[in-house]
């Protein structure tokens, strides 16, 4: 049996349910004790399940958290693998490849980001209309050689309604290998690339689910100013403003179920 497979077999017998309609995966610092969005009935470890490992960095649960949103089947992934980790691109991608085998309809996908767009502030959240991929990989090396679209790799159909009612902004991410923060030099190369934030996953995982034909939506948690824009970063603020900003999060997310 190969390793996703037995993943997948694994993943199914802990699961409470047969399908889901939505994976939410949460990324640093996002995660907490309680999700008021979804009513929880199971949490497992990622390390319960075959070749899945549970993440080494501080604000990461390594958790799945299945629940119910009204009649709605949900799993709220909480934490990741990162490439800055040493994870291999099998590990980072298997809890999509796992939703992606179970037909999963959506999956929202949140990180941490560092706003480049002069008009993104600290706590802002932005949805990721399109990526650049600077990891210098590809995913589908490992999973499926494949070339796959990537043209609407992101759906932004809700925007409107979440911009009204959330001040939500709009724009392009670009996902480096990290884990060491940017350079000012950098920073000013990706604002010419036309990139609005930068952070250190997601793009492989969206490219994943595009290969699932899972349908995207990203949201960035705007945690701090990008490098040569503010005084020096701290991964401690990064983490600090997540926490304070998670609430509003957690009602875009809410919203985002409620129009999904
Ligand atoms: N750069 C990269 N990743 C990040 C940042 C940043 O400024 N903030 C949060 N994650």
């Amino acid at each position: 049996m190969n390793r996703l497979k037995k993943a997948v077999n694994i993943f199914s017998k802990l699961s409470p349910f047969e399908v889901i309609d939505t994976a939410i995966i949460l990324g640093s610092g996002l995660a907490s004790e309680n999700f008021p969005f979804i009513k929880i009935e199971k949490v497992i470890k990622f390390n319960e399940i075959p070749y899945l490992k549970n993440s080494t960095v501080k604000g990461h649960n390594s958790e799945f958290i299945f629940g119910k949103f009204k009649d709605k089947n949900i799993v709220i992934q909480s934490g990741r693998l990162h490439l800055y980790e040493n994870f291999s691109l099998f590990e980072i991608g298997l809890p999509i490849a796992i939703y992606g085998e179970k037909k999963t309809k959506n999956l929202i996908i949140t990180n941490a980001a560092g706003g480049i767009n002069v008009e993104l502030e600290a706590g802002d959240i932005m949805m990721i209309e399109d990526h650049i991929n600077l990891q210098g990989v590809n995913i589908l090396t490992e999973y499926q050689p494949s070339f796959i679209d990537m043209t609407n790799a992101y759906s932004t159909t809700h925007f409107e309604i979440l911009r009204k009612e959330f001040n939500l902004k709009k724009g392009v991410y670009i996902g480096v290998r990290g884990p060491s923060y940017e350079t000012p030099a950098e920073i000013k190369a990706f604002k010419i690339l036309g990139a609005d934030a930068v952070g250190m996953s997601t793009v492989q995982e969206v490219i994943l689910a595009n290969y699932y034909k899972i349908n995207v939506i990203g949201l960035s948690m705007i945690t701090n100013k990008a490098s040569g824009m503010q005084k020096a970063l701290s991964h401690t603020e990064v983490i600090e403003t997540g926490k304070k900003s998670k609430e509003k999060l957690y009602a875009i997310i809410e919203r985002v179920l409620d129009l999904l």
